[in-house]
């Protein structure tokens, strides 16, 4: 059976955008949290949060395109929690200004590791953490869509996150045994520093739908690609 309420979550990228506002709303519902990003000692809002939330909130340094920090964060989240019961694989990257002829393996690799290989590993590398029944949200995108006709913009990204859909089946399927859900998610275009200021909705708004959509999620969802409102979406 799903756990009906997560209780211990972890989210990556969290000290800014869609993962800052995930965990302050996990903190709002009663959550204990654990928010892992690159440079803890320069997270001022996560460290104001921790400061305000004593014992309810560890902030961990992680960078999930690098395997020695994944193995790492592995070994030090039993430290300050004793299990996992959502993971929220929210930390991405998307590099602007990419044109066709210059498109560059740095680019490429970077957003591979960042956006697939990161959040595939670390739910590996963290899977004898997660309880059984808990829920892993790996945060995708509507640009990772084959079932549309894409312009011809941000390749690098679109790849990555066409990759993470995949990414999301197999955990699904490895972690099925222990009905453990898996799901990928779109978050709407946002107002973060990735989305910009063109952007649609409030990162308030887009995570209180998309925690609502996680909260609802059972194992039959599982291996599934939704919108904020829980919606199936088109590969
Ligand atoms: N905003 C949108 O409209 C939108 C739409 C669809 C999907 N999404 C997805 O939603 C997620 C959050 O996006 P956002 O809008 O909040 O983006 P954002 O404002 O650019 O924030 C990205 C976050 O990811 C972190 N990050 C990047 N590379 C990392 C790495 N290697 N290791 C650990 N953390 C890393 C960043 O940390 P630093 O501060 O250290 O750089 C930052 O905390 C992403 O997966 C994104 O693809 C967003």
């Amino acid at each position: 059976m799903p756990i009906a309420q997560p209780r211990r979550s972890l989210v990556t990228g969290a000290n800014r955008g869609l993962g800052l506002e995930f965990v302050r709303q996990l903190l709002a519902r009663g959550d204990r949290v654990v928010a892992a990003c690159r440079h803890p000692g320069k997270a001022t809002a996560l460290n104001a949060l921790a400061g305000e939330h004593p014992g309810r909130l560890h902030v961990l340094p992680l960078d999930v395109a690098d395997e020695k920090s994944r193995t790492a964060f592995a070994h030090e989240l039993p430290l300050v929690c004793d299990g996992i019961d959502l993971l929220i694989n929210n930390a991405g990257v998307l590099h602007s200004g990419e044109r066709w002829g210059g498109i560059s393996a740095a680019n490429l690799e970077d957003s591979l590791r960042t956006n697939a290989i990161g959040p595939f590993l670390l739910t590996q590398a963290l899977s004898s953490q997660l309880a059984d029944g808990g829920t892993v949200a790996n945060l995708s995108s509507m640009m990772s869509s084959l079932g549309t006709d894409p312009d011809f913009h941000s390749p690098s990204y679109r790849i990555s996150k066409t990759a993470l859909n995949m990414a999301t089946k197999m955990l699904a399927k490895a972690l099925e045994p222990r009905g453990i859900t898996v799901i990928a998610l779109c978050p709407g275009w946002v107002l973060t520093d990735m989305g910009g200021s063109g952007a649609q909705i409030t990162p308030g708004e887009s995570v209180s739908e998309l925690l609502e959509t996680i909260a609802a999620a059972t194992p039959a969802r599982s291996g599934g690609f939704y919108d904020r409102y829980g919606k199936a979406m088109a590969w």
